[in-house]
């Protein structure tokens, strides 16, 4: 090779740049994550252009051979990354020519690194996505699962984080089920999105070569072409859209995280998580600390962050690609990294929860939680609900201070606050009355949990 060739600053350049300017332009050490689907990318570029009758069969023949033998030293840990060469592209192209010759130089005929790196990221995107949506069923598998031991397992629902109203074990997870459902509904339809194919665009305004972009297409499965060269080299819309997908996810999981650190706390003491996900304290002896909630609570806010920091990245770019889009794949890998892992740690987490359906039920009793029960029972034996509502405080106050619940005070005692109340009360004081008597969609009776399990096993098998 002659010299000028060897030089990676070319022609059009007097000298080459500094050390710390070439170290700050780099990416290499990151987008190398990208070598595979590169890879795939370019070989069916080649073999569009070889349709095309740009590139002959030899060239074709030549670039596939060395392809696989530069996957193979990929694989194998071989390849030696080059930050002269400034990006995983770049570098499998030298790869390319220093194995094949010419052939390999005439690789990037009709392409732009521009288009290639968008390509790139939305194979690998696509491919972050199918892992996250499977992850995500598990995750649900797992919390259905659980619901379906604890259907009739009564536990205070909280507002205000005071004591509401009885629910069900069962019920209060399958609220999570429900959100993660979405949360894979946003993934599926953000990779309709995020499945368009920019190749072809070239650097910004399409390419002079008889090119067949919807060939290229095919060849990767993407399910359209990207219908504008400027949008589809400068577009990070997808990879935002995947990422805010991300960032509610964790969130709900952070907010789940926070239930389990609560409940495990002995002043709750409604769970216990299996030692296999907390430490101990190198000071205090009797601690054992949940820490793998901890952590999704405190990880949620960096992938908050990466979302906020990729939508920062866009709101100034003019048209059409710019430098900054470099910037893009960091806080993605580290979103698609934090979240697989999430998701991979919490579904074996929620197999090794222990329920404590006493210290539950306890804290039912405690919080008067089927004082509403009593005051519609009220209601519907003709008192109007404010009347009924300030006979029910009356009965708070007096069996609070009798140290009681409800359901532990004598008839006579309920009906000096009212005398509508009759024997019949009984089973609306008690929780398991209170959950039974909320048997509609959506509400918390162990009959409906049962149907809403049945519901998630149909929607998650297969
Ligand atoms: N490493 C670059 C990136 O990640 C590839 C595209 C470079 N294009 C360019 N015109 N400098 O965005």
């Amino acid at each position: 090779m002659s010299d000028a060739a060897n030089k990676t600053w070319s022609g059009r350049f007097n000298e080459p740049v500094s050390e710390l300017v070439k170290r700050y332009t780099a990416s290499v050490h990151f987008d190398k994550r990208m070598a595979e689907v590169d890879i795939e990318g370019s070989l069916a570029h080649a073999a569009m252009l070889n349709k095309s009758g740009v590139l002959s069969d030899d060239d074709l023949a030549a670039i596939r051979q060395g392809m696989a033998d530069i996957l193979e030293d990929i694989r194998a840990g071989r390849l030696e990354w080059s930050l002269d060469l400034e990006d995983v592209h770049m570098n499998i192209e030298r790869r390319l020519t220093d194995k094949i010759g010419d052939a390999g130089k005439r690789l990037h005929t009709g392409r732009s690194r521009n288009d290639q790196v968008a390509t790139d990221i939305r194979l690998y995107l696509r491919g972050a996505t199918d892992v996250i949506v499977a992850l995500v069923h598990e995750l649900q598998k797992s919390l259905v699962d659980l619901a379906d031991q604890h259907a009739a397992t009564v536990m205070p629902g909280f507002t205000h984080l005071q004591v509401a109203q009885p629910v069900t074990f069962g019920h209060h997870m399958l609220a999570y089920v429900e959100m993660l459902g979405r949360d894979a509904e946003r993934f599926i339809d953000a990779r309709k999105r995020i499945n368009r194919l920019p190749l072809g665009s070239a650097a910004l305004a399409g390419t002079t070569y008889p090119i067949d972009r919807e060939y290229t297409a095919q060849l990767l499965g993407f399910d359209a072409v990207c219908q504008n060269s400027l949008d589809a080299v400068s577009d990070r819309d997808f990879a935002i859209e995947f990422t805010a997908a991300a960032a509610l996810t964790m969130t709900h999981l952070s907010r789940l995280s926070e239930e389990l650190v609560l409940w495990m706390s002995p002043r709750f003491g409604f769970i216990d998580i299996a030692d296999r996900f907390c430490t101990g304290s190198s000071i205090m002896p009797q601690k054992k600390n949940p820490d793998v909630p901890e952590l999704v609570r405190g990880k949620t806010g960096r992938v908050n962050g990466h979302l906020v920091a990729l939508l920062t990245l866009m709101k100034s770019q003019p048209l059409a690609y710019n430098k900054d889009n470099q910037e893009d794949k960091e806080p993605l890998f580290d979103t698609v990294d934090t979240l697989t892992d999430t998701l991979r740690i919490y579904a074996d987490m929620m197999r090794g929860i222990t329920v404590k359906p006493e210290a539950m039920e306890r804290a039912v009793k405690q919080g008067f939680a089927t004082a509403t029960d009593l005051a519609d029972y009220l209601v519907k034996k003709g008192l109007p609900f404010r009347d009924a509502h300030e006979a029910v405080a009356l009965a708070v106050r007096y069996a609070e201070e009798k140290r009681k619940d409800l359901s532990e005070l004598q008839l006579v005692e309920l009906r000096s606050f009212s005398s509508l109340i009759e024997a019949d009360v009984v089973e609306v004081l008690t929780p398991e009355g209170s959950l039974a008597a909320r048997d509609h969609v959506g509400g918390t009776a162990p009959k409906q949990v049962r149907t809403q399990i049945a519901r998630w096993r149909a929607l998650l098998a297969g």
